[in-house]
């Protein structure tokens, strides 16, 4: 079986995200959202919220698994088998940095492909950290996040 992970930190999940979830689940007999900690930042929401979040928004999609993970992705890849990573470009400001990824995991565990697909064009702007900068003054988060998950990211930023 063809699988892909997608691995991010998720916090939270986006439009983004979602849009790059379900086309690779297109392409992938299963797509395995890998939840990780990024070193570089300092999540809002927990490891848990974060997952319990993916699932939601995934529920319709039938061939995708959410997961959490705390060490090296590529640990992770090596310990379940899994070859494929899936990873979305927004723009170039992406690319150096998930090249550099791209080639630490190759590095550390050379059976591990990187699969890059570009961001869709609505969503070339979105990444969490403006759903959060948006929530911070509570904005509309309509257009955003997964509509499910619009309640509860409103709550936590005590809207
Ligand atoms: O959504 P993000 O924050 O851009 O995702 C980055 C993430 C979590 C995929 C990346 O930081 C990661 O793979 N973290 C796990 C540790 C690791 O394997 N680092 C890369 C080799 S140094």
């Amino acid at each position: 079986m063809q699988v892909a992970v997608y691995p991010g930190s998720f916090d939270p999940c986006t439009n983004g995200h979602l849009d790059i979830i379900t086309r690779a689940s297109h392409m992938f007999e299963k797509v395995v959202v890998a939840v990780l900690i990024n070193e570089k930042k300092h999540p809002v929401f927990t490891l848990e919220e974060r997952v319990e979040m993916l699932k939601i928004a995934t529920k319709h999609i039938e061939n995708v698994e959410v997961v959490s993970f705390s060490g090296l992705l590529a640990d992770f890849m090596r310990k379940n088998g899994y070859s494929v990573i899936v990873k979305g470009l927004r723009a170039v400001s992406d690319f150096e940095y998930e090249f550099q990824m791209a080639l630490t995991n190759s590095a550390l565990y050379d059976k591990i492909e990187t699969v890059f697909i570009p961001s869709s064009a609505e969503f070339m702007f979105l990444s969490s950290s403006i759903v959060k900068e948006v929530a911070k003054y509570n904005g509309d988060l309509d257009a955003l996040v997964p509509e499910e998950l619009v309640a509860g990211i409103k709550r936590r930023f005590g809207y």
